[in-house]
């Protein structure tokens, strides 16, 4: 028992990392709750109804506490209506990737209908154990709210600046996460780029901010990162690009079969599949749009160019179309089941 299990009442100071934009499966995070760590469902990208679907289906497949996270900031500045300008520098970046494929540039779509506040809503109706989030602080009156209903709330710091506002905003848990993370760099008080601290620093300075549960994140896939993590001050972990690989995840499947081969050693940070930040293999596709002199739209307008091509490599097997998201510590992955690795870091730590 330390100050995160006891505060949880779960067995292992272990998280499944959220994961957002459909990675993400009620299996998995029951998975990793009913093996007594704690299981997250990413939705940010999922409307009132969806969300509430979700965590209806999550509390069927287990009793134990879970986590469900949300995005605070849902849009970049710019990004809320899609002009011809937008229309045009998209097409200037994926327009001869289309061509290739013989696939439609997509119909600009219009913002979602729904608001992080509404998402929260739901939140609070359903009180699942943990409400996580990141790009951001929610309001205080959420915060309270949340600790009025019992939800214990996570924010995520990828400094310590930002370790130290989410402790004076009162949040319960703090997430440190190192720039070696797979997915986004969640940062919200400076740029992305400006906030790349590894795990191994930042730790220690999330540790030196607040009395709070630290959590560690970014490159841990196995017990040495977990020792190494509790080194550093940290109370639990939260694993990602480990449990994306494994079956129960809702990765698609060449996604998951490059995460088995020495491609998951070259990875890079990058803007250009969804507009924020993220980090993902390195493929020939990122390589071309990175070279490309029109600069990324804002977040999700890239994200909406990107889509046709990822749909056209799940329809077609091709892992090369793919935004293949991965964490510096892929190529430490060995387990294809989450009951597997699971059992491997509880054994372990004994
Ligand atoms: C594909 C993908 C999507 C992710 N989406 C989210 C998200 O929506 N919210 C969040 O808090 N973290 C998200 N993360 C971060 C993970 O929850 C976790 O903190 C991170 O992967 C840990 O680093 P690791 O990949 O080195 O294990 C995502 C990670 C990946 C790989």
């Amino acid at each position: 028992m330390n100050a995160f299990t006891s505060r949880l009442g779960i067995e292992h100071p272990i998280i499944q990392g959220p994961f957002g934009g459909g990675l993400s499966s009620v299996t998995l995070a029951a998975a990793v709750s009913n093996a007594g760590g704690l299981g997250s469902f990413g939705a940010h990208h999922l409307s009132p109804t969806q969300m509430r679907e979700v965590i209806r289906d999550l509390q069927s497949a287990t009793a134990k506490p879970f986590n469900i996270n949300l995005w605070v900031s849902r849009y970049d500045p710019g990004a809320e209506e899609t002009t011809a300008a937008h229309r045009e520098d998209g097409l200037r970046q994926f327009g001869a990737i289309y061509e290739r494929l013989g696939i439609e540039a997509p119909l600009m779509e219009p913002p979602d209908d729904f608001s992080f506040e509404e998402q929260v809503e739901v939140i609070l109706e359903t009180r699942p154990a943990v409400f996580s989030f990141v790009f951001g602080i929610p309001d205080v009156g959420i915060l309270r709210e949340c600790t009025r209903c019992g939800i214990l709330t996570v924010g995520t710091a990828t400094t310590q600046e930002e370790a130290a506002a989410l402790d004076e905003a009162g949040v319960d848990m703090i997430v440190a996460t190192g720039s070696e993370a797979g997915g986004h760099r969640p940062s919200f008080l400076r740029s992305a780029e400006q906030s790349l601290t590894g795990t191994l620093a930042l730790v220690p300075q999330v540790r030196n901010v607040t009395r709070k549960p630290v959590i560690a994140a970014g490159g841990i896939a196995e017990v040495r990162g977990i020792r190494a993590a509790f080194q550093l001050g940290a109370d639990a972990v939260q694993i990602g690009t480990a449990f994306i690989a494994c079956e129960e995840s809702n990765c698609p499947p060449p996604h998951r079969e490059v995460l088995f081969t020495p491609s998951a050693a070259r990875t890079q940070l990058s803007r250009r599949f969804t507009g924020r930040l993220a980090r993902f293999m390195s493929t020939a596709l990122l390589d071309e749009l990175e070279n490309s002199p029109v600069p990324a739209l804002p977040f999700p307008l890239q994200a909406s160019f990107n889509h046709t091509v990822k749909t056209e490599g799940v329809r077609l097997g091709d892992s090369s179309l793919l935004p293949l998201y991965a964490g510096q510590a892929a190529l430490l992955i060995r387990h294809r089941k989450a009951s597997e690795l699971m059992g491997e870091l509880i054994t372990s730590l004994r």
